[in-house]
């Protein structure tokens, strides 16, 4: 063999080597979580991130210790949620520390490393897969009781390295609206979740439809069923509908996650009730690290 060829050869062995590293890293420090969750949808806008971190603070308000990973890289919103948006991560002796977001839930983005508002990462997909494997295999999120995972649009690379590289994922969130286009799409993602063995806890039915705060009638603005429809057509559990809500927007402003912002508000009190759903699902089922029944 040429030296160039062995050269080449050897550069491979050890980039090989270098991820197999950071990939038993990675899994040594995630396996002191005890659930850890993804939330997809395969549609863009279905409000993924504003649910992933509202069942985060959710879960942090009945005593669970929680955090998010944020692994949208182009369109990170996880930080703004939790009013940590514009600071830095930073590393400690023990890794990259989390920052802790409003409602105590520990968040770590992409966003959070990058100089300034408008910087973006431009990147193809081994560049992100790389990125999403050496940034786990960094981060000192400590003992948890919950990781949910953001995810962006699509069943592309962010997807499919977190669903390899978290081989103990207790399962996947899935968001829908109700419109018959995001019903077609989001098949997808459940097809995405059965090919990689990723249990599905169930669907979430967002912006549902708009209740009046004057009269208490419900309009259907997105449509009606899509979401019936979805779940019994590929036999899923509907975990919840939330209705629209202009103050969530409000709330993402502020920087205070909307179900400790307006507790109150109806689509507030669904993602409760929907937290509790997930956190009853993970205790339940077998293998899983939460027999004992911590948190609230
Ligand atoms: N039920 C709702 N009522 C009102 N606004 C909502 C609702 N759900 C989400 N939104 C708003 O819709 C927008 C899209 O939501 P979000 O960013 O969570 O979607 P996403 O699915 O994560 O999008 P992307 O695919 O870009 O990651 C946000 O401005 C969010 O605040
Ligand atoms: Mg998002």
């Amino acid at each position: 063999m040429s030296s160039a060829a062995e050269i080449q050869r050897k550069i491979r062995i050890e980039q090989i080597r270098k991820i197999r590293q950071q990939e038993e890293e990675a899994r040594k420090r995630l396996s002191k979580i005890k659930h850890k969750i993804i939330v997809l949808s395969g549609k863009g806008g279905v409000g993924k991130s504003f649910i992933t971190a509202n069942l985060a603070a959710a879960l942090a308000q009945k005593g669970y210790v929680v955090g998010v990973f944020d692994a949208d890289i182009h369109g990170p919103s996880i930080p703004k949620i939790f009013g940590v948006h514009g600071q830095t991560l930073y590393a400690g002796p023990g890794g990259i520390m989390p920052l802790l977001g409003v409602g105590n839930v520990r968040v770590v983005s992409a966003d959070l490393m990058l100089p300034s508002e408008e910087s973006a990462l431009i990147w193809r997909g081994p560049l992100k897969t790389g990125f999403i494997r050496e940034l786990l295999s960094m981060v000192n999120w400590g003992e948890m009781d919950f990781l949910l995972v953001d995810l962006p649009p699509g069943t592309g690379d962010e997807a499919l390295t977190i669903a390899q590289l978290i081989k103990d994922l207790d399962g996947a969130i899935i968001v829908t609206t109700p419109s018959d286009l995001t019903r077609i799409v989001v098949k997808k993602a459940i097809t995405f979740c059965k090919q990689l063995n990723v249990d599905i806890i169930g669907i979430v039915n967002n912006m549902c439809c708009f209740i009046c705060p004057k009269c208490g009638s419900k309009y259907y603005i997105f449509g009606k069923g899509g979401a019936d429809k979805l779940t019994k057509e590929m036999g899923l559990r509907l975990l919840g509908d939330i209705p629209l809500d202009p103050r969530i927007s409000e709330a993402m402003d502020k920087g205070v996650p909307f179900v400790i912002a307006f507790p109150e508000a109806e689509a507030a009190k669904k993602l409760m009730e929907i937290a509790e759903k997930v956190a009853e699902y993970v205790e339940k089922k077998p293998g899983s690290g939460g027999e004992e029944g911590e948190g609230g």
